[in-house]
């Protein structure tokens, strides 16, 4: 499937790793940008399981059952594997492939300096025992990448610092092994004879979504999220233990606390949430508890089709069902993943025979 027939649409890639279902985070971070762009792009959605094992190396089932549960979710929330392809990294060969290509052109320091890798090592507690695959693990998000030669990739915020990295091994590979100057603008690989176009990141409407302790970023370890499969009953409970947090406001529109963080978001009527800012400001009769019981409302009127769709997983066989749309996509995936390895070593001399001609059937 070459990329060079000029109806086809440009490629996104993005993923998630398998370690918990998804959230309210996912979704304004990333999710919701999948669902909109999927007309417009080809998109390729990889669950990256392999990163799952960088740090739950003894948790193979967990991991196991965290890749079905995140394609029940993405279908569940609007992403459509009839339109976009779901792809599970391990059975892309492809891609621990060009990893291992990536790693010579990326300086250990250069790996070792990414904040969003920093900022793991502490929250998860890794000290200096974490394994060496754990770094890896950011060569690898290029070759996750760079293997569909996308031009965009949508994530939350906390991922740009894995994109950057990726937008460097993509211009010295062209450099090296295509003859691009160095020169060269981003947008102009393509058309200069590069492998690799230079993907961008694009960040999500919320980059980080503060989680009910209204301190700290969403997230599953955190016990603090509101996950895309709660039910009315847990969205409600979760949102009225809302920490509130401490209130400076001088204007109406100026209310810092998490609870109207989750209004201005979740509460798509922007004259709606005009009026609770200016009634809560002015102390109007109106307080914490009733301001958290119309913002569960809106989450849920934004849950209650994911629920919909979800329905037919959670009967029995939805499990194989949902991996028959994993298998389906990957086969997809590894049609321009292959083409694009057999572009790679052909670039870089590797050109010994064509792949599977030295495999065993
Ligand atoms: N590291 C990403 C996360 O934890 C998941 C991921 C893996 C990814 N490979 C990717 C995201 C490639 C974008 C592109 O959220």
């Amino acid at each position: 499937m070459p990329n060079n027939d000029p109806d086809a649409k440009p490629r996104i890639l993005t993923g998630d790793t398998p370690t918990g279902r998804l959230h309210l985070g996912h979704w304004v971070g990333s999710l919701e940008n999948r669902v909109a762009l999927q007309d417009r792009y080809d998109c390729y959605f990889l669950i990256a399981n392999m990163h799952a094992f960088t740090t739950r190396a003894d948790k193979p089932a967990e991991i196991r059952e965290s890749v079905i549960d995140i394609v029940k979710d993405w279908i569940s929330c609007g992403m459509d594997p009839e339109r976009s392809t779901f792809v599970l990294q391990t059975e892309v060969p492809a891609i621990a492939e060009l990893t291992w290509f990536f790693a010579m052109l990326l300086p250990f320091n250069r790996v070792m300096r990414n904040p969003t890798l920093k900022t793991e090592l502490e929250t998860k507690g890794l000290g200096d025992n974490y394994s060496f695959g754990f770094p890896m693990y950011t060569v690898g998000q290029c070759a996750d990448i760079l293997a569909f030669r996308p031009e965009l990739v949508p994530v939350g915020e906390d991922q740009v610092a894995h994109i950057e990295p990726c937008r460097e091994v993509a211009r010295r590979f062209n450099q090296l092994y295509c003859g691009i100057d160095p020169h060269t603008e981003d947008a102009d690989y393509p058309g200069a004879g590069a492998v690799f176009p230079i993907p961008h990141a694009k960040i999500g409407r919320v980059g980080r979504l503060v989680g009910t302790d209204g301190v700290n970023k969403m997230s599953k370890s955190l016990n603090n999220a509101i996950f895309l499969s709660d039910t009315p009953k847990q969205i409600k409970k979760k949102m009225g233990q809302l920490f509130t947090g401490r209130q400076t406001m001088d204007e109406p529109g100026d209310i810092h606390n998490a609870l109207f963080d989750y209004v201005r978001i979740f509460i798509r009527d922007p004259e709606r949430v005009a009026e609770l800012e200016r009634r809560y400001a002015a102390g109007d009769n109106i307080g914490d508890g009733h301001v958290k019981a119309e913002v569960a409302e809106a989450i849920d009127e934004l849950i209650a089709p994911m629920r919909e769709r979800r329905a037919e997983y959670e009967k029995p066989g939805g499990d194989d069902l949902a991996i028959d749309i994993l298998k389906a996509g990957t086969r997809r995936a590894n049609e321009v993943a292959e083409e694009t390895l057999a572009m790679a070593k052909d670039a870089m001399q590797m050109d010994f025979g064509k792949r599977g001609e030295l495999l065993p059937a």
